[in-house]
């Protein structure tokens, strides 16, 4: 997707700072304990962080390198997955779209299940089953020449913004 639409009346933008406030102090204690790349059950994560901003980026933008095969990976200081699944890339919020839990990613199933009440997802985020009542909630995502630009703050959720959502991804 090129152009997104500015998501202004996204509901979860307070709940994402909250759930980026809760996830930064568990990460800091954590990171103490020298185990920011597992999860809390010990589970190894593929983790990345974003790229230097280019110039006319704005401060709600974050830059990732094009994944150059499938596979997830987890920007944790800024809530974000990065997908990429059969030529498509997808940025995800990291919060499930049920109660705001951090994600994980399982590769042996290669589904995302949240660990409070195990709801599970597919690689493009679409709901399996579960508690949660919609599937992962997308950003909004646009292609930079060798890099993916994520716009953190425009959240797209399936049930409310059903087109922007079936639309956020970038072809690679
Ligand atoms: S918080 Fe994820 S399914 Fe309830």
């Amino acid at each position: 997707m090129t152009d997104s639409p500015e998501c202004t009346d996204c509901p979860l933008d307070g709940d994402r700072r909250h759930f980026l406030r809760t996830l930064g102090v568990a990460l800091a204690s954590l990171g103490s304990l020298g185990l920011v790349a597992r999860d809390a059950d010990g589970a190894t994560i593929r983790a990345m962080t974003a790229l230097l901003a280019a110039p006319d980026d704005r401060r709600d933008e974050k830059r990732y390198p094009i994944p150059d095969v499938d596979g997830v990976s987890i920007d944790r200081d800024n809530g974000v997955i990065i997908a990429r699944t059969a030529g498509r890339v997808f940025a995800f919020s990291l919060a499930c779209p049920h109660q705001n839990t951090a994600l994980r990613w399982n590769e042996s199933d290669r589904q995302f299940q949240c660990p409070k009440h195990k709801s599970r997802y597919r690689e493009d985020g679409a709901y399996i089953q579960g508690r949660a009542t919609r599937s992962m909630d997308r950003l909004a995502l646009r292609r930079d020449g060798a890099a993916i630009v994520v716009e953190i703050d425009t959240l797209f959720q399936q049930d409310d913004h059903a087109k922007e959502w079936l639309a956020a991804f970038v072809v690679v």
